[in-house]
């Protein structure tokens, strides 16, 4: 299928390394000084262009294999090659390390495209970039970033490896350690839960150095596969299920010491600050897949007759309509704010929190709305709507639960009010 279709009628990289025109939306479009105040959703030419060209790679290339790829329980590498093919793999990276030096709020539409179609290949590419991707381009050394970026964007898949199984939620609570012996550090210890490990190649590793320190000692490493990374039980789940959720395991694994990634015990921050970030990227994925929901079961709600008439043109299907897309409205402008406020260099900590908190709620609403919609015919795995709400319960979990959001966003309030 991917094959069939001519590069040049779905490439991004074309317009996608126009950077300064899409970097400019980041300016120009909200622009206070000059007076400019457009709306949040209003994309720019180049923005429009990327959304449309993902949106056709979706449609063509992704979807034909979105159902093989959940029962199977496996990502099909050919949308991974494809995704590395359009230039998703390194929407920010600079274009000198191979990447197409375009904007966080590109990479948030990319996202958010992705997953109307399959929210499972829309979380590889947004750990893959909000994530890896962001830690290399923030925090490596200039000699970090032209060993690994350039593979980053062009065949090497990455993986953020944080959670454990005792450490979670709690994730400043690893137990992973690591010592120095000579130029090297030895890791021991076991990684839980990690998206991507399955296909990736390339890994960020949170280790504690110096326990005595608390979380003070958390230091991030980057590694590679071929180090000796065992990669264990690999999770069968009730979503995402073409996403590769892994255990992995440490046993002596020795890296350099010149792979410490922003310096020893910067680890936690490092972690952290870029999962603000990558919360954004959750929010997209879950207000593209309520979208996907949404578009997949409402025509056929104008289809089918009962009582002489379409569902749809009841009242009570034409006012749950209206609110689930009211909603998925809310959160997709809760969504492109937080972007953009951290692309204006404002805090964001607290509004990419509220974001992930809503859409992740909306996710699960509205797909669940979308299969009662459709009826009999949703619950079947046929349209690929159950599909939805199966993978809209992971919006609540990952890069920080509901319950981590609610606690970020009070700890904002408190500051705020007293
Ligand atoms: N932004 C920036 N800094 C933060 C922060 C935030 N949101 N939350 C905490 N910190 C900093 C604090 O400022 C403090 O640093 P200093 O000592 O330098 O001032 C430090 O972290 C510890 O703060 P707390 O004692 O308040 O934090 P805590 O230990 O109670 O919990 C936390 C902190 C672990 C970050 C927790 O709030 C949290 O977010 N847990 C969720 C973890 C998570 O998101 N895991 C995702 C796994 S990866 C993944 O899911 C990817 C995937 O598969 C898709």
């Amino acid at each position: 299928m991917f094959r069939a279709i001519s590069r040049s009628q779905i490439s991004l990289r074309p317009f996608i390394r126009r950077a300064p025109a899409c970097r400019a939306f980041s300016s120009s479009h909200v622009s206070r000084s000059d007076g400019i105040l457009n709306s949040l959703d209003t994309l720019t030419e180049e923005e429009q262009l990327l959304q449309e060209s993902v949106r056709r790679f979706a449609n063509e290339v992704v979807a034909p294999k979105v159902r093989e790829m959940d029962e199977n329980e496996m990502m099909d590498p050919e949308i991974i090659k494809g995704l590395y093919e359009q230039g998703l793999m390194g929407i920010e990276t600079p274009a000198d390390y191979g990447g197409a030096e375009s904007s966080f709020t590109a990479a948030i539409i990319a996202i958010e495209e992705l997953a109307k179609v399959d929210p499972s290949v829309s979380v590889l590419c947004d750990v893959h970039n909000t994530l890896v991707n962001t830690i290399f381009r923030k925090h490596g050394t200039k000699e970090q970033q032209e060993k690994f970026l350039p593979l980053l964007s062009e065949s090497k898949l990455g993986s953020f490896c944080l959670s454990e199984p005792a450490s979670g939620s709690d994730a400043f609570a690893l137990k992973t350690r690591a010592e120095k012996i000579g130029d090297d550090y030895i890791i021991n210890g076991s990684k839980m839960w990690i998206t991507n490990s399955y296909e990736a190649e390339i890994f960020l590793i949170f280790a504690n150095v110096d326990p005595s320190k608390g979380y003070k000692g958390i230091t991030c490493f980057a590694a590679t596969r071929d180090m000796g990374i065992q990669i264990a039980k690999k999770e069968q789940k009730l979503g995402i299920r073409a996403s590769s959720t892994c255990t992995l395991n440490f046993d002596d694994l020795k890296v350099p010491a010149a792979n410490i990634i922003g310096g020893v015990g910067q680890g936690y921050k490092i972690a952290i600050e870029c999962l603000n970030e990558g919360r954004i990227g959750i929010a997209a994925q879950m207000i593209g897949l309520a979208q996907g929901a949404f578009d997949k079961a409402v025509p056929y709600t104008y289809q089918r007759v009962q009582f002489g008439q379409p569902v749809g043109h009841f009242q009570g299907m034409q006012f749950q309509i209206a609110d689930a897309a009211t909603d998925i409205a809310a959160a997709r402008l809760l969504t492109y704010n937080a972007a953009r406020r951290k692309e204006e260099g404002k805090s964001f900590t607290k509004e990419a929190a509220m974001a992930k908190l809503v859409a992740s709620r909306v996710a699960q609403s509205v797909s669940g709305a979308a299969i009662e919609w459709a009826g009999g015919v949703g619950f079947t795995r046929e349209t690929g709507i159950e599909k939805y709400w199966r993978d809209s319960k992971i919006g609540a979990i990952y890069e920080g639960t509901s319950n981590i959001q609610l606690q970020t966003i009070a700890k904002f309030i408190q500051k705020e009010y007293s």
